[in-house]
């Protein structure tokens, strides 16, 4: 029986499976393996399970001698020293797959909501200002018909593309590689350089991991591109955007609007947005649909089962 440290409690059984096995230390939600139960154990434990607000570095594997498994909870894995794992022989494993649709479903979301300013709708008519139907109460954008610009046209990148054709967009892609021909055939996308993509797209979204080439992509000169109509959503990593140079422009109308679900600083998000009615603002729930987040925790517990049992773990990130 191993020790095992959690971050902090999981939706559904995931934990209950992994307790019959092995002896878990749960840590506190919002604090995970900051926990004083990580430091006073940090020596034992042989697997970690966290979730995106840990930051596994380094330092925090020096602690750590006989780490064997981090199983992050989480498709991206940009808080995890994924080298510092290696150098250590510790796998790393994330959660891909499950987490797409209901991604997708968030992604889609925002880019109604900004286009079509409902959520601004839901404010004026809670302060009670809504005086009655004119013709030019808050006029948006149309989706229908629009043309979509993704980026990174990944598991969820293409969710949102599949989505997109039912609403009759165009669909335009930039990305690391370029997708097979069966894929972009399937998706009717078209791929599209860039900084293109920003000033030919009626919405741009994100789906790309934060890497050292996509920190602050969408930063002043690309989202200058964008057309003063155009929507800029973001469910991706916050450091994917510089978020003042996005508060600026969005403030000086281009792009006209903005779906957030990730910020750079969370909890925190830059003052200057909170400030803009034309930005739809959520809390990082891209994922959070229960039968997803339970998907999710248990893709992490099997792969601390698999590697702690000497067995290859489904989902190891790329090393
Ligand atoms: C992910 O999976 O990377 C999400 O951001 C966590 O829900």
């Amino acid at each position: 029986m191993a020790r095992v440290f959690v971050s902090c409690a999981l939706p559904g059984d995931a934990l209950d499976r992994l307790r019959r096995e092995h002896q878990v230390v749960l840590g506190g939600e919002r604090i995970g393996v900051r926990d004083e139960a990580f430091d006073r154990d940090a020596e034992r434990f042989e697997a970690i399970v966290s979730v995106v607000t840990d930051r596994i570095d380094a330092a925090l594997l020096d602690r750590a001698p006989r780490l064997r498994v981090v199983a992050n909870v989480a498709v991206g894995y940009d808080n995890v020293d994924v080298g510092a794992c290696r150098a250590r022989a510790i796998v790393v494993t994330h959660t891909p797959g499950v987490l797409t649709e209901a991604t997708a479903d968030l992604a889609f979301g925002l880019m109604i909501g900004a286009a079509r300013r409902f959520v601004e709708g839901d404010r004026l008519l809670r302060r009670g200002a809504f005086a009655g139907w004119t013709p030019s109460l808050l006029l948006g954008s149309p989706v229908h018909g629009a043309t979509l610009g993704i980026v990174g046209l990944g598991r969820i990148g293409q969710a949102v593309a599949r989505r997109a054709r039912g609403f009759g967009m165009k669909v335009l892609y930039a990305g690391r590689r370029r997708a097979s021909p069966d894929v972009e055939r399937a998706l009717s996308a078209n791929a599209t350089p860039v900084d293109e993509l920003f000033a030919r797209a009626d919405f741009v979204s994100l789906h790309c991991p934060l890497t050292p080439e996509t920190r602050h992509l969408a930063d002043a000169s690309m989202l200058a591109r964008m057309k003063p109509t155009a929507v800029f959503v973001n469910t991706a990593r916050g450091a994917c955007v510089d978020e003042p140079a996005l508060a600026a422009a969005l403030a000086s109308g281009r792009p006209g609007a903005a779906g957030l679900d990730v910020f750079e600083e969370e909890p925190q998000v830059h003052p200057s947005l909170l400030a803009l009615e034309n930005v739809v603002l959520a809390p990082h729930v891209g994922s959070a649909d229960r039968p997803t987040r339970e998907a999710m925790a248990n893709l992490a517990v099997d792969s601390v089962l698999a590697v702690l049992s000497g067995r290859p773990p489904a989902h190891p990130v790329p090393q």
